[in-house]
């Protein structure tokens, strides 16, 4: 278990950074897996819209509802009782005004118990975070390839590999801390850019794809415990191979169901 028992604050995300020790986040979307993560230790659940892909299936994340958001974050909640929960804002609940976007990420904490929201985007959204921040709304930021801009971006490709790009990602990333962002995902960017970030701000970056000089990192939970076999990116580390023990045990449920050898007398009733 971990040394410290009482719930997680966004405070403790900036003193996990000043005190060297790396913030561990993964993807989280039910009770269930909410529960074993937080047994793990893992620092931040995050109900990512990547949902929309891994549990729904669709190409990308721009479908993603504010309700199915909040339901996926209340199971979560109900899981976890010391990891923090950060919840992502779909795909247009932030951009079009500050006060949708006051009212989507309100309902979100309202509905859900989550502690905050993720939203995506640079210097543009940093009125937005000001104004959630200001109204008691926690934000962590994400920066690099944000993939609700993935049509604009031309695919999922790495971003900041020239150097006006690497520059305005700096500045995009020092605005958001000025904004009052508690954290910043870092995706799909080149090691030396994302750790320059990192020096640059006295807020946490959490990397994906952003090499290890990230003050924390974040996998897709069903990437890394190998449940979403076809996605092989560079990368991508399997800390499991699930997909494989999943067939495994359904194969022999199946056969012992066709045989009449499940349930057995142990599992019936006189
Ligand atoms: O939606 C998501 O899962 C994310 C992570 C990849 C950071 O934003």
């Amino acid at each position: 278990m971990n040394h410290e028992t009482r719930p997680l604050t966004v405070l403790d995300l900036i003193a996990m950074k000043t005190a060297g020790r790396r913030i561990v986040m993964l993807t989280c979307y039910d009770a269930a897996f909410a529960r074993l993560l937080e047994q793990a230790d893992v620092d931040v659940l995050l109900v990512g819209d990547s949902l929309n892909q891994v549990l729904a299936g669709r190409e990308t994340t721009l479908s993603a509802t504010l309700d199915q958001m909040i339901y996926h974050a209340a199971s979560v909640r109900r899981g976890a009782r010391r990891s923090l929960v950060f919840v992502d804002l779909p795909f247009l609940t932030y951009q079009i005004s500050v006060p949708e976007a006051i009212r989507n990420a309100g309902r979100v904490l309202q509905e859900s118990g989550a502690q905050g929201v993720k939203l995506e985007g640079g210097r543009p959204m940093a009125e937005t975070v000001r104004a959630l921040v200001d109204r008691g709304i926690p934000v962590i930021g994400h920066l690099g390839l944000t993939p609700q801009s993935v049509h604009a971006l031309g695919g999922y490709r790495v971003q900041g590999r020239d150097d006006g790009s690497a520059a305005r990602l700096i500045a995009d990333a020092k605005a958001l801390e000025e904004a009052g962002a508690c954290a910043i995902v870092l995706e799909l960017l080149p090691a030396p850019l994302a750790k320059a970030i990192s020096e640059a701000i006295a807020i946490p970056t959490i990397g994906i794809g952003a090499g290890v000089g990230c003050d924390g990192q974040v996998l897709v939970l069903h990437d890394m415990l190998g449940l979403n076999e076809g996605f092989n990116p560079k990368f991508l580390k399997r800390y499991a191979e699930l997909g494989e023990a999943v067939r495994h045990a359904v194969r022999g449920y199946a056969s012992e169901v066709r045989a009449g050898k499940y349930p057995g007398p142990e599992h019936s009733f006189e």
